[in-house]
């Protein structure tokens, strides 16, 4: 039988086990940023009151994080992205990264947003199926291209 799961926003008390579950997310999925950036620039994230971090605990133990952040659009007013989404790999499949997304878009809702989007990356798709997991979380694809470059 599945564990019940619980989702719970990271606190100064616990962000030690939300950067090691995304310091084990960076370096399965190969993403560069080292980890002492990794902490810091979570720290910032939960510090302002436009991001949210979530831990999801099965049994007692953290099993997976998640990580929103916001920002204002003249086409939707307040926007959410879902940034991170990791679950320990023997702990998959069992709906905790799905309670993970349900409380990030619930965090969403109440933080004002009008919508919420996710990036999803050719090896992150590959890999995982990510395309399909966000359409059952009622996500679209967009048709449009994201570009990058650094300042
Ligand atoms: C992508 C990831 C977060 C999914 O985590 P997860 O906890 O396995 O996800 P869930 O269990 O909620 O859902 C995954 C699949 O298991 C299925 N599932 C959920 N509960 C299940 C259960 N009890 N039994 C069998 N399957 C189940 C879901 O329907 C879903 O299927 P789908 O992909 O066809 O939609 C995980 O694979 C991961 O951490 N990957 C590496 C990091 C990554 O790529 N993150 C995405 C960044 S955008």
């Amino acid at each position: 039988m599945d564990q019940e799961v619980r989702v719970s926003p990271v606190t100064r008390e616990t962000m030690g086990h939300a950067v090691a579950l995304l310091e084990r997310f960076f370096s399965e999925e190969g993403f560069a940023t080292p980890p002492p950036l990794i902490a810091a620039n979570l720290q910032a994230m939960v510090d302002d009151e436009t991001c949210w971090a979530g831990l999801a605990d099965a049994g007692g133990d953290f099993v997976g994080v998640v990580t929103v952040t916001t920002m204002l659009y003249v086409e939707w007013g307040r926007l959410g992205e879902i940034g991170d989404l990791y679950v320990l790999p023997a702990h998959r499949r069992r709906g905790v990264a799905h309670a993970l997304s349900q409380a990030a878009l619930a965090w969403c809702r109440a933080r004002g947003c009008s919508a919420a989007s996710v990036v999803i990356t050719p090896d992150g798709e590959q890999r995982h199926n990510l395309a399909r997991f966000y359409a059952g979380l009622g996500f679209e694809r967009t048709g449009r291209t994201i570009m990058t470059r650094r300042i």
